[in-house]
């Protein structure tokens, strides 16, 4: 079969969906339907940002991404086709998968270079919530991104209807681009607040317009999600910004946490939850009749991310300033909700520290003392569980990935965390992380603030 003839169509369709941000109703027979091949074209776009018109980097010339979908267990075809000007891969965020299919240059695989292209063929072991993205240098945050859900044939968590939420930042002041506010980073020392403060917390000095997307749209000009009074519906959160986590709240509704970066945790009912760069959270909730806000607060930035979930035809309430309780991923708990995923790892046998760490000069941020161009490289034992003790020794939090894994968070209690595979970690904090070592590889360990990971926050944990 001629995959290139067979997929436009089929891109076309998914892309649609995408950019109505809803899939269907679940159900077995829409998660066979769908094709699982999809060809990915990165190429430089322009694209409407509301009132903004921006040229940059994205596949398919849309934003997010073409909305990629299977059923656990299935294979995902996907033919990256590379014409940027530039050398890039695709990384499938939160996957158990095949390393050579990981899309991490210098690990796994050598970039695809422009011109190129590159087919990423791999299962999908576990049903979930997941994102795919470029990984090299900045280039996710140009827009390079795209959501990647995974069916449960067997889904236990009753529901009407979902809409993925994708979250992301635009920093670059629109007329710049990602690398040049790393350069400007980069060029600044530890006591520069002005630029430090814009691009990590603030939205004054030389970056004017930053901007707080879902789905790739700002608050002028939201994505609405259409549904109807009484449903059960899941939202499926995805944070895709390089440089943001953001507070959720859905105006007038209490949100049921049902996962954490697709596996499922014990439900638990919050009215607002952060999410870090890299995370996924589920939630459901049963929606009454009106217009409703969903806002994500820009954590510390004074901006948001804003859409509309409609059941009926009135007014959206302005959106209120969105409040404590808070809830992150270190006060979820494992839940049993799915018997089949219901696996607790046994005790680590070994425990292996690792430092995170910033340098005097504010930026460069280092694992164990090391920065990426001689990285960390955590090795292990095939087969063994460890416990890897995450000392945050600097002043910043940092979202922590582990490719090709999902880890299970230990509390002080011992009592059973979440399973994830991105967690944030606040400033001289411990936490402790349980792996078991059952995919052999090399796989990058890194923190998802994408400033971090290229100043050097990039390591590896490795075994054969
Ligand atoms: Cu989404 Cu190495 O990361
Ligand atoms: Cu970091």
């Amino acid at each position: 079969m001629d995959i290139a003839g067979n997929v436009s169509r089929r891109v076309f369709v998914t892309g649609v969906f995408a950019a109505v941000g809803t899939t269907m109703a679940p159900g077995v027979a829409a998660g066979w339907a769908r094709p699982h091949t999809y060809v990915l074209r990165a190429r430089p776009a322009t694209l409407s940002l509301g009132r903004r018109t921006v040229t940059t980097w994205a596949y398919d010339d849309i934003l997010p991404g073409p909305a990629i979908e299977a059923t656990a267990g299935q294979l995902v075809r996907a033919r990256l086709v590379n014409e940027l000007p530039a050398d890039t891969t695709v990384h499938w965020h939160g996957i158990r998968i095949d390393p050579r299919m990981d899309g991490a240059p210098g690990f796994t695989q050598e970039p695809t270079p422009p011109g190129g292209s590159f087919d990423y063929v791999f299962r999908v072991p576990d049903p979930g919530t997941y994102f795919y993205h470029s990984h090299v240098g900045m280039q996710n945050d140009r827009g390079l991104y795209g959501t990647l859900i995974v069916a449960d044939p067997r889904e236990p968590l009753g529901y009407d209807q979902e809409f993925t939420v994708v979250l992301d930042d635009w920093l670059d002041g629109i007329g710049g681009t990602p690398d040049d506010v790393l350069r400007r980073l980069n060029a600044s020392t530890a006591h520069d607040a002005t630029i430090r403060s814009t691009v990590l917390g603030g939205v004054a000095g030389e970056l004017r317009h930053p901007l707080y997307l879902v789905n790739g749209r700002p608050p002028e000009a939201p994505m609405t999600f259409h549904s109807r009074p009484g449903r059960r519906v899941r939202f499926r959160v995805i944070n895709a910004a390089a440089d943001t986590a953001f507070r959720v709240a859905l105006g007038g509704h209490r949100m049921t946490v049902t996962h954490t970066d697709g596996f499922p945790c014990r439900p638990v009912a919050v009215d607002t939850f952060v999410i870090g760069m890299g995370e996924r959270y589920d939630f459901v909730a049963t929606l009454d009749a009106g217009a409703f806000p969903l806002v994500a607060t820009a954590e510390g930035k004074g901006a948001r991310a804003f859409a509309v979930v409609r059941t009926a035809r009135r007014a959206v309430a302005p959106p209120s300033e969105v409040k404590v309780p808070q809830l992150d991923g270190r006060m979820l708990k494992y839940g049993d909700l799915n018997a089949r995923r219901a696996d607790h790892l046994a005790r680590p046998a070994r425990t292996v520290t690792v430092t995170l760490g910033m340098r005097p000069s504010g930026n460069e941020w280092t694992l164990n003392g090391r920065l990426s161009d001689d990285p960390m490289r955590l090795r292990v034992e095939r087969g063994e569980t460890i416990r890897i003790v995450l000392d945050n020794q600097s002043p910043m939090w940092h979202p922590m990935h582990l490719h090709g894994h999902t880890f299970q968070l230990r509390t002080g209690t011992g009592r059973s965390g979440p399973r994830k595979d991105t967690v944030n970690i606040k400033p001289r904090e411990r936490l402790n992380l349980d792996v078991h070592a059952d995919n052999p590889g090399e796989w990058m360990f890194h923190c998802h603030n994408l400033y971090h990971q290229e100043q050097g926050m990039m390591g590896a944990l490795g075994y054969g």
